[in-house]
């Protein structure tokens, strides 16, 4: 069975997703490993509930990148769960070389909006202070940018008149845990396993 880590910082709904289907019998991969940089984060409980090793890795002094030696700790702890490849589930860090460079063109995020537009934080709010008709989410690899990875595939939602950014949000999150679980088998499916 081919094996993926997974990395977030919130509550994690899209990793409970993915967890679902592979529960289910049809994800194609395990979740082997949680690992988050919030110590308290729901992914870390949610990760408990399914029995699957968690890991709180203390992020240094950065706000928006772990420190090497975090990431570091990060790549010891994925090769030791003998992941194959690693999927981003609302990790808030960007990505920097020790873990790119040990998954190079493995690693999978998500992304609440229909990339290119808005990249960055809270992509729904970009959108609705744009005032854009249609929004949505998108899973992509992760490279050395900000959100600029190859796309691995997109789904749309409506933007409604009256949408707040949370209403939106709640939107997309539909449609995401929809897409990841889709993508991450088309992914793994293409995958060889280690053994
Ligand atoms: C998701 O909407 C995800 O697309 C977003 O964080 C949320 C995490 O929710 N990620 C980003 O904005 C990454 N730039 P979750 O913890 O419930 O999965």
């Amino acid at each position: 069975m081919i094996r993926f880590g997974v990395l977030g910082s919130g509550k994690g709904s899209n990793f409970r997703a993915l967890a679902e289907v592979f529960r289910a019998g049809t994800l194609g991969a395990q979740p082997v490993i949680v690992l988050s940089d919030l110590e308290h984060a729901g992914i870390l409980d949610l990760g408990r509930k399914f029995e699957i090793p968690c890991h709180f890795i203390a992020p240094g002094p950065f706000r928006t990148k772990m420190s090497p030696e975090a990431e570091g700790e990060i790549v010891q702890l994925l090769r030791e769960a003998q992941v194959d490849f690693v999927v981003l589930a609302g990790f808030m860090r960007v990505i920097k070389e020790p873990l790119l460079n040990a998954f190079p063109g493995r690693i999978l995020n998500i992304h609440p909006s229909l990339l290119p537009a808005f990249p960055g934080l809270e992509a729904w709010r970009q959108a609705v202070e744009a005032g854009v008709p249609e929004a949505g989410c998108t899973v992509h690899l992760v490279d050395s940018g900000v959100d600029t990875g190859k796309i691995l595939g997109q789904s749309r939602v409506p933007v409604l008149s009256g949408d707040t950014a949370e209403s939106l949000h709640a939107r997309i999150q539909i449609a995401e845990h929809e897409l990841y679980p889709r993508i991450v088998r088309e992914f793994a499916g293409h995958l060889l396993p280690r053994d």
